[in-house]
């Protein structure tokens, strides 16, 4: 098959590439460093010549929801236009387990994306994931009051991405399934003793103060609103094992 990856530099994008090469798929990137910008639509045409399915691993670094809409609508508008005129047969794309729950950050731009595809002409799958084992390390670096770095309260349960990444090119191997099954980590953990696990992996601090996050996000984290619920498919690989495996560990 040919298989388009939008994003497909990034984090989750990266070993979907990596994967879908191994099982002897044509890749193709669109990504800026790769020449296509989705939000202009710039090279898109031309990159989807000949595709058969575009897996959407796209993403934007925001907490702003008009930047987290502006992104995923305009990016996943010029993708489903450039689909039909190529005419690619399958759209697949990676978000969020419990999106909803807190729609007026980031999430708002996940949801919109999500109605854009289900409301397109391309057959599609949307799956949706907890967050990876990266999460952690994301928070302890961007969690911080001035030099002190702050372990937000969350119930949550990461997942591998290179799990996430051989679901995704296996959702591409077969026909649209619309709404797939969530996919979750193998077990919840606290965000809060993951990243004070990070810390001590890394050689940080010793003492990481645990805060809760005000806002929609903030509650839905506490609450257990983003963990998979009953009958989500569950990786294998433990935030543990994760950490065991880092090169700073
Ligand atoms: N992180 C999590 O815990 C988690 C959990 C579940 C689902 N997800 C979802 O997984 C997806 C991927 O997240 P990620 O963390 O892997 O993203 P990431 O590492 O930030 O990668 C973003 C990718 O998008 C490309 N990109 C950004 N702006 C672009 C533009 N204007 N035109 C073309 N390409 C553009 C980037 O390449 P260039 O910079 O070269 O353009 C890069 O390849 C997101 O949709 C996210 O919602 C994440």
């Amino acid at each position: 098959m040919r298989i388009a990856i939008a994003g497909g530099s990034g984090l989750a994008g990266t070993p979907t590439a990596e994967i879908a090469r191994t099982r002897g798929h044509d890749v193709v990137i669109l990504a800026r460093g790769h020449g296509v910008e989705l939000l202009s639509g710039s090279g898109l045409t031309g990159a989807l010549r000949g595709v058969d399915a575009v897996i959407d691993v796209s993403n934007v670094a925001t907490l702003k929801p008009d930047v987290s809409v502006s992104f995923f609508a305009g990016a996943t508008r010029n993708l489903l236009a450039a689909e039909r005129a190529a005419g690619v047969g399958h759209h697949i794309v990676l978000t969020i387990v419990g999106a909803d729950a807190a729609p007026d950050g980031y999430y708002a731009g996940k949801l919109v994306q999500e109605r854009l595809v289900e409301a397109g002409s391309t057959p599609w799958t949307i799956q949706r994931a907890t967050q990876f084992h990266e999460f952690a390390p994301m928070m302890y670096h961007s969690a911080k009051a001035g030099p002190l770095h702050l372990a937000p309260r969350a119930r949550t349960q990461p997942i591998a991405v290179r799990e996430v990444a051989e679901h995704l090119v296996t959702l591409a191997e077969q026909p649209p399934a619309g709404r797939a099954l969530e996919l979750g980590g193998p077990q919840e953990e606290s965000l809060v003793e993951m990243v004070r696990a990070y810390a001590r992996a890394i050689g940080g601090p010793s003492w990481i103060p645990a805060v809760s996050l005000p806002g929609t996000f903030g509650r839905a984290q506490r609450s257990g609103a983003l963990l998979p619920g009953p009958g989500a498919i569950l990786g294998r690989q433990t935030y543990a094992e994760w950490l065991d495996e880092l090169p700073d560990a």
